[in-house]
């Protein structure tokens, strides 16, 4: 059932970048046969010749009264998303698919009592049956990342629309299947970015949209969190696969839940676009001293101490084309309090969402008081959080209930034939900082162009998330 080194230098993509030769990323397996493009990880990209089939910006399917589900790999992120869609009308789960059977069997155990009752597959390769099936509507992929973009395929390949956990993709190969699959089957692609649903992301969208902030010209932003009690528990990931990660690759291996809120306010894809990034890393003066500490005590570890990793921090800078900037962080290790940062600069405001508590500056060169604060939060948080805020603490959904949020809007959408919230081209772009951040890490920091996957339509396509501001939806949710 492990994943062995074959594989693992396969699914990741690490073959031709320079970091296959790892002790645990070895294999000589032709990266080609089994995942095609896998092998160009790091020299395909921003040249490449897309022709856009289709735009997918604005694409509605047609409307789906009943969502059919169909959910890949039952770890910890498959059950968020049952304990979410068990609650909505119009939703039904009709197969989980993991290869741990007792994960499986824990994920049915949660829709004990509904109307629920979905096929179990725990085979390796049985995913691919459940994208098969023809009825099924919408395939939730929650397996560790570097499967995502192979599944997501798959999937819409077989006429299915597709919700993947983040990142999406892990090489900009993937980036473009997604792409390009879209397009030719107009399926639906959304990577379910659920930090963009948190109160205070979707507050200061809203500010923005009304012009508060002026010109946003830069934003910080940032996925730092200590996972080393995580990555370092043998029976939390699946195969020690984040672990194993952060000594297979470089750069950001999780940007997307800073980037995608503050992508969204920067209208990425819809008026602007990525340009170019830089990134550096600092060492690592954590993961492989608790490794080889913790290889003292027990063999399982022993392999992982032989292990260099991923440093400490990763710091990343774009620059849009439309003349803006942003940067990422991902620290995974220090002892520092989960941090987003989340700072908006504008021309005529701006934004901190962490270190909490969080601030608003307009106008004057200081934050808001608490007061003021509190006015503009209850005139400008949209009328759905406040609606869905009640229901998420009923419903124990994750996140403080933006989970929820981001699952209801989904199905609502799929249920009403409305554009979802985020569309592939997101998807690529965010996810896209993954591998393009390790290649400039890996050049000594060198500037690396970013691929356009709207091909142009950046230039026309409508800001997206604007429809969740002010609709109310009319999918009950069930308490
Ligand atoms: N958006 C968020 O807030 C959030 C939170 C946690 C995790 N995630 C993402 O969700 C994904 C899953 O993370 P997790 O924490 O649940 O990991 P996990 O290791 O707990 O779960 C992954 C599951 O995939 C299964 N799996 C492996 N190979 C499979 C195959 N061939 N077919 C079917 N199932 C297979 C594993 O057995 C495991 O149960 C990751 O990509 C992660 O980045 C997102």
């Amino acid at each position: 059932m492990g994943i062995n080194r074959r594989d693992f230098v396969v699914k990741t993509g690490l073959a031709g970048l320079g970091l296959a030769g790892s002790s645990l990323t070895r294999g000589s397996a032709s990266a080609e046969a089994l995942n095609p493009g896998a092998a160009n990880a790091t020299n395909e990209s921003a040249g490449k010749k897309h022709v856009q089939r289709f735009n997918m910006s604005g694409f509605a399917s047609e409307p789906l009264p009943k969502v059919r589900v169909a959910i890949l790999g039952t770890g910890q992120r498959g059950p968020a998303y049952i304990q979410n869609l068990k609650h909505l009308e119009g939703v039904e789960i009709k197969a989980l698919c993991d290869i741990r059977p007792k994960k499986l069997e824990a994920a049915k155990a949660m829709l004990a009592g509904t109307a629920h009752n979905p096929d179990v597959y725990n085979g390796e390769e049985d995913w691919q049956k459940v994208c098969q099936r023809d009825d099924v509507d919408l395939v939730v992929v929650t397996t560790p990342w570097y499967m995502h973009a192979m599944m997501s395929v798959y999937a819409m390949n077989h006429g299915k629309h597709v919700a993947s956990e983040v990142p999406a993709a892990g090489t900009i190969d993937e980036c473009w299947q997604l792409v390009e699959t879209a397009e030719r089957t107009r399926r639906h692609c959304m990577m379910m970015e659920n930090y963009c649903y948190l109160p205070f992301q979707l507050l200061t969208l809203n500010m923005a949209r009304q012009g508060l902030f002026g010109e946003v010209f830069h934003a910080d932003c940032a996925y730092n969190t200590s996972k080393m009690h995580n990555n370092f528990s043998k029976n939390l990931y699946w195969n020690m696969w984040w672990l194993r990660l952060y000594a297979a690759r470089r750069g950001n291996l999780y940007p997307t839940h800073g980037l995608g809120p503050v992508s969204t306010i920067m209208n990425i894809n819809r008026g602007d676009k990525f340009e170019f990034l830089v990134s550096v890393d600092s060492d690592d003066f954590m993961m492989k001293a608790r490794a080889e500490e913790l290889a003292n005590k027990d063999d399982f570890f022993k392999p992982f101490a032989k292990e260099t990793y991923r440093g400490c921090m990763s710091v990343t800078t774009i620059r849009t084309t439309m003349g803006r900037t942003i940067t990422v962080q991902h620290d995974a290790s220090s002892p520092s309090p989960h941090n987003l940062i989340h700072a908006i600069y504008g021309t005529k405001g701006a934004a901190l969402y962490d270190p909490q508590p969080p601030r608003i500056a307009l106008g004057k060169h200081d934050w808001v008081s608490r007061d003021e604060f509190k006015k503009l939060q209850e005139k400008y948080t949209p009328e759905i959080t406040k609606k869905l805020s009640d229901l998420a603490a009923r419903t124990r959904a994750g996140h403080g209930g933006t989970d929820l949020l981001e699952t209801w809007h989904l199905i609502d959408c799929l249920r009403n034939g409305l554009p979802l919230d985020m569309d592939v081209y997101d998807a690529a772009a965010w996810s896209s900082i993954v591998p393009l951040s390790q290649q400039s890490v890996l050049g000594r920091s060198t500037s690396v162009d970013i691929p356009d996957f709207t091909v142009g339509a950046w230039k026309t396509n409508k800001p997206n998330m604007d429809i969740m501001l002010t609709r109310g939806g009319n999918t009950e949710i069930l308490v």
